[in-house]
């Protein structure tokens, strides 16, 4: 009933050109074709596509896309969602096919952000292989665990947890409660969810009770295979002259060793290695305080 991973994300750029530059010298994902003036697709494992940016009039996330391993649980979350008062939209089979899935279904969260759901991926028989020497990034055997994670931020905290675990079938793996504001006696902190899909990956949702950004999201979250790819690619933004949102670190909770870069889109892209993994059967939530073993130091400057 439950969704199965992150299966990709979509953002929106006003420069195209721009995103292909840091998609394939600082990330080092894969373009792949997408038959379009106006959509690139990049590559990190065996899926047709894992990221999909499209021309638009703002830089900014658009939305993820939560997979589910049969139709059957697919359609049991829609009429969830219907039944709770959520309207569906299903996709058109061109829709469908450009994302390279065999169904595919649009809503939006209590707090107003969009996201798709599907079934059926498709694969691309072209090996992976990265242009930045990336060993290769970690998305499970068969790319059950996903792209990664995504962060949104809720500031109708509750309403938009409940939703999440209610009506979509995220666990629980976490619970944060943060003091970003200095921690003085003023700050009353801020919740924040760490939540599970039905596999491995410490966390593939995790909401903030932030304001809402302009950019869409908090983060997103691509794993590689060891802190050389993740050290390379920390040597490669710089070189690029990307902005380093946040220093070299290591997070309590998913225990991940990464550092934080801008993306062209605004938001920020967390690339790491060594994330936690889980038995989402038997797991206990934790609850953390702090957000950062070591380093993490953020840069929140505008370039
Ligand atoms: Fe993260």
């Amino acid at each position: 009933m439950a969704v199965a991973s992150l299966g990709y994300i979509i953002a929106k750029t006003r420069d195209l050109s721009s995103w292909a530059a840091f998609a394939t010298n600082v990330l080092g994902v894969m373009p792949a074709p997408s038959g379009r003036d106006d959509v690139l697709l990049f590559r990190i494992d065996d899926r047709p596509f894992r990221i999909w940016v499209e021309q638009g009039d703002a830089d900014a996330f658009v939305m993820p896309g939560w997979e589910f391993q049969t139709e059957a649980e697919m359609d049991a979350a829609i009429a969830r969602l219907r039944d709770a008062g959520h309207p569906v939209e299903m996709l058109d089979v061109m829709t469908t096919r450009a994302r390279h899935v065999a169904k595919l279904a649009r809503a939006m969260d209590p707090q107003g952000h969009p996201f798709e759901i599907f079934y059926g991926r498709f694969l691309d028989y072209v090996p992976f292989v990265s242009p930045a020497g990336v060993s290769g990034f970690v998305t499970g055997l068969n790319g059950e665990m996903g792209l990664g994670h995504v962060v949104l931020t809720a500031p109708s905290f509750e309403e938009t947890y409940r939703f999440y675990k209610e009506l979509l079938g995220f666990g629980d793996t976490d619970f944060g409660r943060f003091y970003l504001a200095g921690g003085g006696p003023e700050d009353k902190g801020v919740s924040f969810a760490f939540l599970h899909a039905q596999n491995a990956r410490h966390h593939s949702l995790a909401l903030g009770e932030l304001p809402e950004s302009p950019n869409g999201a908090v983060h997103i979250m691509l794993e590689v295979n060891n802190i050389d790819d993740v050290g390379r690619a920390f040597d490669r933004a710089k070189k690029h002259g990307a902005h380093i949102s946040a220093s070299m670190g290591k997070h309590v909770n998913d225990k991940m060793i990464s550092f934080y870069v801008r993306s062209p889109s605004g938001f920020d892209i967390e690339y790491g290695c060594q994330g936690l993994q889980l038995d989402p059967a038997t797991w206990v939530p934790t609850t953390s305080i702090a957000v950062s073993d070591w380093g993490h130091v953020w840069s929140h400057a505008q370039e």
